[in-house]
C-alpha cells in the first residue's frame, strides 16, 4: 500500500518477504528537565523470511529521523554457537516523507523462505511526534511529569522501530525501567511490577504496530468491574471510579453478546492527562481517553462504547491500509450504536446518531461534497500522511454504508449474526473491503443473486470510490420524541422577534446532555440569530452557557463566535485552556480564523498561549487554520 511506509509499499499484506513473529521492548525511561525526558531502547524483531531471494540482503523498517538507532545486530539462533552481543550489520536511515524515515538494514547474506531471524536494534527516541513527554503543570495533579505515546496513525514509528503498517500483526512484549515514584502501563495483556521499578508487559494476541501504546506517570487504579479498573492520577481516580464504577461491565456483556467472545482478557480505561488530543483511543486491553469524559452524569459514556467496539472492530478485524479506515470506524459507528441501542433504548441511540449526521453535514458543507477524501476507500499518495486524511466521512457515511448492508438484509438479528460471522471468519487478521463485502455476498447468497452489489444510484462500487453524501441514510425517526422538542425550542429562538411565552413554556432542566447538544446544533445552524438572542438564550439557560460538560461546552463556544458574541469569549478561551482534543480545538480556530478582526486576534492569543501543551501534530493543524505553517 503505497504511501504507508517501507514496510507497507512493499507489499500490502506483509512486511515485504518477512513476517514478524514478536516484537520485545526493553525500554528505559527518565525524566530531565520540565517537560522533557529520555526513553532508551532496545527493539528485538524475531522475524520469518516468507519468500526465497525477495528484497535481497536487505531489511527495511520504518523509523524517524527522532529515533537515533546507534546499533543494529543479528543475534545467534537461541541454543546455537555465535557471539551473544550479535553480529553488528551496516544501518542506514533514509529520508522517506514528512512523518517519517526508512531505516535500511544490511543482512549478512539473502535470507531464504523459512529462515528465522533475530534482530536487535539499539536506540534512542527524542522529540519524535509518537512520545509525548509532559511537563508537570501540564498534568492534572501538576506534581510529577509524565510521558505517554500515541501510535495511530503512523506515529509509532518513533517510538520503536518497526513495520508501521495495520497490514502487519505481531504479539509483542515489553520491559519498562521507571524512575521512583512512578508507575508504567502499556497495551498488553499482562503486567507485573518486578523490583527496580521494573514493569513487565506481554501481549498474547497479534496486534498491528499501532496500538502498542505506553504511559509512565504518576498514576493509581481503582476497579470498576470483574475485569475492568480505571487509571488515573490520583487527583481524578475518585472521579473516575465514580463516573464508571458498574457500567462498564454490561458494555461488555452486551458487545459480546452480539459481536462474540471478548478476547483481549481485561478492559480497563485509563483517564489522560488534558492535553490528550482524541476523545478515545482504543488501545487493546486499556483503552485510553480524555479527562473530559469525567462528566460527572455518566453522559459521555458513548465515547467508551465506541472504544470497546473496537474490541471486535479495529483490533480483532483490522483495515489493511489506512485507505480503508472507514473498516475500522464505520464498522465501529454501527456497532458502538448496536450496544447503545440495547443499552439505552432506540429513541435515545437515533438522537445521538442524528449528532453525528450533523456532523457529517457540517464537515462536506466545509470541504463540498465532492471533494476526493469524502468517499470511503480514500487514495493516499506516496508521502502523504494519513493522518491528514482524517475527517467524519470514514465514520459517519461509513455508518450509514454499513446500516444500508443491514438494510439489505432487512433484519436485525440476521445482520447481528452476519456481523459476528464476520468478526471470527476475519479476526486476527488484516483486510480490505473487498474481503468485507465479498463475505457479505458470500454469507447471503440469496442476496449476491439479486444482484445488490450493482442496484443504481447504490452500487457497492459507488459507496466505496464516489465522494458525496451517502446514497442511503439510516431511519432515525424513532428519535423524533427527544429531538422534535429541541428542533420547535430552536425555532423559537431564531425568531425575529421572541416568543418569550412560548419559550418559557419549555423546561429543558430534565433533558439529557445529546439533547441539549441536538439543540445546539439547531441553534448554530441558523447563526447568527437576530441580534440580541444569543445573549438572551445565555442568560436563560446557564445550565448551557456556563455548562462544564465538554460537548455542551464546544457547542456554545461555537455559538458564541458564529454570532460574535465578544462578551463570551472568554469561555472559547477558557475552553481551549482546559484541554487539547482534536475535534474540539480546530473546529473553534476554524471558526475564530473565519469571524471578526476581534476573533482573529482571540485565536492568535490563545494560540500562543496554549500550543506548547497542544499535542504537536494538532499545534501543527492549528498553524495550518492561522497561516503560521509553511503549505
Ligand atoms: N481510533 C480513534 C482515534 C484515532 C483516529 C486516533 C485516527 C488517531 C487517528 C478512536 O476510536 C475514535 O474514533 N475516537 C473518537 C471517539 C468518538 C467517535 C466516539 C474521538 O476521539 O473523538
Ligand atoms: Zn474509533
Amino acid at each position: 500500500q503505497p504511501g504507508q511506509g517501507p514496510g507497507a509499499a512493499v507489499a500490502p499484506l506483509s512486511a515485504g518477504p518477512w513476517s514478524l513473529l514478536h516484537l520485545h521492548l526493553d525500554l528505559r525511561v527518565s525524566f530531565a528537565a520540565a517537560g522533557a525526558g529520555r526513553l532508551q531502547g532496545r527493539a528485538r524483531l524475531e522475524l520469518r523470511c516468507e519468500r526465497d531471494g525477495a528484497g535481497g540482503a536487505e531489511l527495511r523498517l520504518d523509523a524517524h529521523p527522532a529515533l537515533a538507532v546507534s546499533r543494529a545486530a543479528l543475534l545467534p539462533p537461541p541454543g546455537g554457537p555465535g557471539d551473544a552481543a550479535g553480529q553488528t550489520l551496516p544501518v542506514e536511515s533514509r529520508p522517506f516523507a514528512s512523518y517519517g524515515s526508512a531505516l535500511h538494514i544490511t543482512l549478512p547474506q539473502a535470507p531464504r523462505a523459512g529462515q528465522l531471524l533475530t534482530l536487535v536494534i539499539d536506540y534512542e527516541a527524542g522529540e519524535g511526534p509518537g512520545v509525548c513527554w509532559l511537563s508537570p503543570e501540564q498534568t492534572a495533579g501538576k506534581q510529577k511529569p509524565y510521558m505517554y505515546t500515541q501510535g495511530q496513525a503512523v506515529l509509532n514509528r518513533s517510538f520503536f522501530p518497526c513495520f508501521d503498517t495495520p497490514s502487519v500483526k505481531f504479539t509483542y512484549s515489553a520491559t519498562v525501567k521507571v524512575p521512583e515514584g512512578f508507575t508504567a502501563v502499556m497495551s498488553a495483556t499482562s503486567w507485573e511490577k518486578q523490583k527496580d521499578n521494573t514493569f513487565v508487559f506481554k501481549m498474547s494476541q497479534p496486534i498491528p504496530s499501532y496500538l502498542i501504546a505506553l504511559v509512565v506517570g504518576d498514576i493509581v487504579s481503582a476497579d470498576v468491574g470483574p475485569r475492568s479498573r480505571v487509571w488515573a492520577e490520583p487527583c481524578l481516580i475518585e472521579a473516575a471510579k465514580k463516573e464508571y464504577d458498574g457500567v462498564i461491565e454490561e458494555f461488555l456483556v452486551v458487545g459480546e453478546k452480539l459481536f462474540g467472545p471478548y478476547v483481549w482478557g481485561r478492559y480497563d480505561i485509563l483517564f489522560m492527562p488534558p492535553s490528550f488530543p482524541f476523545g478515545g483511543m482504543e488501545n487493546p486491553c486499556l483503552t485510553f481517553v480524555t479527562p473530559c469524559l469525567l462528566a460527572g452524569d455518566r453522559s459521555l459514556a458513548d465515547v467508551i462504547i465506541h472504544e470497546i467496539s473496537h474490541s471486535w472492530f479495529g483490533n480483532l478485524v483490522t483495515n489493511a491500509s489506512w485507505g480503508e479506515f472507514w473498516l475500522n470506524e464505520g464498522f465501529t459507528m454501527y456497532a458502538q450504536r448496536r450496544i447503545s441501542t440495547e443499552v439505552y433504548g432506540l429513541p435515545y441511540t437515533c438522537l445521538e446518531a442524528a449528532t453525528g449526521r450533523a456532523l457529517l453535514r457540517q464537515h462536506m458543507d466545509a470541504t463540498g461534497e465532492d471533494h476526493p477524501l469524502n468517499k470511503l476507500r480514500v487514495v493516499i499518495e506516496p508521502g502523504i500522511n494519513p493522518d491528514d486524511t482524517y475527517n467524519e466521512t470514514p465514520y459517519e457515511k461509513g455508518y450509514c454504508f454499513v446500516s444500508y448492508l443491514a438494510h439489505l438484509v432487512g433484519n436485525q438479528s440476521k445482520f447481528d449474526a452476519f456481523l459476528q460471522a464476520y468478526v471470527n471468519r476475519f479476526k486476527f487478521q488484516s483486510i480490505t473491503a473487498d474481503d468485507t463485502l465479498g463475505f457479505f455476498l458470500e454469507y447471503f447468497p440469496e442476496l449476491k443473486e439479486k444482484g445488490v452489489d450493482s442496484i443504481p444510484g447504490f452500487e457497492f462500487d459507488r459507496w466505496l470510490n464516489t465522494p458525496g453524501w451517502p446514497p442511503y441514510l439510516p431511519d432515525l425517526s424513532p428519535g423524533q420524541q427527544l429531538m422534535r422538542p429541541a428542533e420547535e425550542l430552536a425555532e423559537l429562538w431564531a425568531a425575529d422577534s421572541l416568543n418569550m411565552e412560548a419559550i418559557e413554556a419549555v423546561d429543558i432542566m430534565g433533558w439529557r446532555t445529546y439533547q441539549l447538544v441536538y439543540f445546539l446544533d439547531q441553534i448554530l445552524q441558523k447563526s447568527p440569530l437576530p441580534e440580541g438572542n444569543v445573549k438572551r438564550l445565555s442568560k436563560m439557560y446557564p445550565k448551557i452557557s456556563k455548562a462544564q460538560n465538554a460537548e455542551l461546552r464546544l457547542r456554545w463556544c461555537q455559538i458564541v463566535l458564529k454570532n460574535n458574541l465578544e462578551a463570551e469569549y472568554s469561555k472559547v478561551k477558557d475552553f481551549l485552556h482546559s484541554q487539547g482534543k482534536q475535534k474540539y480545538t480546530l473546529p473553534l480556530y476554524r471558526a475564530m480564523w473565519g469571524g471578526s478582526e476581534a476573533a482573529r486576534a482571540l485565536a492568535m492569543e490563545t494560540f500562543s498561549a496554549t500550543a506548547p501543551q497542544l499535542h504537536v501534530n494538532v499545534q501543527n493543524y492549528v498553524k495550518k487554520i492561522l497561516g503560521l505553517a509553511e503549505a
